[in-house]
């Protein structure tokens, strides 16, 4: 009678080659994402202005979605068997996320500043989904899925103050 054994087959297991490149390609995802997280709340709870309920509230889309995308490209990166640092000290040390203004900001200078938080994660997206494609095609979908949604929020953000 044949043995069953429960072991996974070696071939199915990640290669270090993989699981370095999805972690050096979806980590700077994860801290510009914790990033928009943190100042998308900021920027949710002091708008001020004609269109306040309207960014207000599409303003927690964003940080919902921005939480969502990071969770995945993390659990990418845990799953194919490496650690990430995703820490508050590492994720303000190394986001490219630029500064947001303190205090409250008429809801103008609110849109501006979050499609601009936006627009630097999506530089960091676009190179994850570059820098991949020779590396990893699954971890590759998981930042092409976080370009899609990012360009999407953008959109919903900037129609506000497009001419
Ligand atoms: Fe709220």
């Amino acid at each position: 009678m044949a043995t069953k054994t429960t072991e996974a087959p070696t071939t199915l297991a990640a290669s270090h080659e993989v699981a370095a490149g999805a972690a050096q390609f979806l980590t700077p995802v994860v801290l510009d994402l914790e990033a928009l997280v943190v100042n998308g709340k900021q920027a949710h709870w002091h708008v001020r202005g004609g269109s306040f309920i309207g960014i207000h509230e599409l303003l927690d889309t964003v940080v919902s979605d921005a939480q969502g995308f990071a969770d995945t490209a993390a659990e990418r990166v845990v799953a194919l068997g490496l650690p990430l640092d995703a820490r508050l000290a590492t994720v303000a040390a190394k986001s490219t996320l630029p500064a947001l203004s303190d205090g409250f900001q008429p809801w103008e200078t609110t849109v501006a500043q979050v499609v601009g938080l936006i627009d630097a994660a999506l530089v960091t997206v676009r190179a994850a989904v570059t820098g991949l494609d020779d590396i990893d095609l699954s971890s590759q979908d998981v930042a092409i899925e976080i370009e899609r949604g990012l360009t999407k929020d953008r959109w919903l953000l900037q129609a506000h103050i497009a001419a």
